[in-house]
């Protein structure tokens, strides 16, 4: 039997037919898939992309918890018209220490990639006690308990490990004083936050929920919504090409 003839096998059978055909896609997919992992280019070095501060990584799970991410995605695309409204395209670097990437694929409210600074705080604090406050036709849910629930924070130490044995890069000191850090970046009056900003370049310190005597999720939810997007300077990169 010639070599062409074994090909009946698989014409006649129909599950042989499917693990073989696994088996070629599978080779495929590993080709163009593993060199990813081991490639420095995969994600190149963007200067200003940090990880998270605790506070902020508080406020990213409260952000998956409400499941925000099925009507928001992160992820500007290099398209004209999402450049114009939302600022420069995502970079990879930018989500690089997203653990999962909040991406999304739906759109039902505008993307959230740069977010940061748009808004007040108290605009943001309005517009999740009551989205209609702000813009009366809209459609997001509201979510009044934020403001009035503490931030439950006692595990953000293990929170961070987590993240650092992902490959976050927090170090030891960063885990240790994260407890600290997230009372420094809530309060007005932390005498810490310049350790604060020596640890998490840029980060901001202040009483973003407006009630300087509690720390509350709705505190976590805005320093997160606040800080995405504004990491990286595009100023140094996009002069020539004027994007934005
Ligand atoms: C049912 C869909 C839906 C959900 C869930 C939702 N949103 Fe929205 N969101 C919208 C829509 C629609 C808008 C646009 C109108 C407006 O500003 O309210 C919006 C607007 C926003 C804006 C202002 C964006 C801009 O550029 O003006 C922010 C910030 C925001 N949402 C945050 C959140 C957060 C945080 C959560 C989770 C706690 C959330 N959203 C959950 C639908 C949703």
């Amino acid at each position: 039997m010639s070599l062409w003839h074994k090909h009946a096998i698989f014409e006649k059978n129909s599950i042989v037919l499917v693990i073989g055909v696994l088996v070629v896609i599978a080779i495929g997919g590993l080709v163009e898939i593993t060199p990813l992992f081991y490639l420095k280019s995969t994600i190149e070095k963007v200067d200003g992309v940090r990880p998270y501060t605790p506070l902020e990584l508080a406020g990213r799970n409260i952000y998956v918890r409400e499941g925000c991410y099925n009507c928001h995605s992160q992820m500007i695309r290099a398209l004209r018209d999402e450049v114009e409204r939302y600022g420069h395209y995502s970079l990879a670097a930018e989500s690089m220490y997203d653990r999962p990437f909040q991406w999304g694929s739906k759109r039902t409210g505008p993307d959230l990639a740069r977010i940061g600074a748009k808004y007040s705080d108290e605009w943001h604090r309005d517009h999740l006690r009551a989205p209609k406050s702000v813009v009366p036709t809209t459609v997001m849910p509201a979510y009044p308990w934020l403001e009035a629930t503490e931030l439950d924070f006692a595990h953000i130490e293990d929170e961070l490990k987590v993240n650092a044995a992902l490959g976050v890069p927090y170090s030891p000191e960063m885990i240790r004083e994260a407890r600290a850090d997230v009372k420094a970046q809530a309060t007005t009056d932390a005498p810490d936050a310049a350790a604060l900003l020596k640890r998490y370049p840029r980060s901001q310190a202040r009483d973003y929920d407006g009630n300087p005597a509690r720390i509350t999720e709705a505190d976590a939810l805005i320093a997160y919504l606040q800080v995405l997007g504004t990491l990286v300077d595009f100023k140094l990169y996009d002069d020539k090409a004027n994007i934005r």
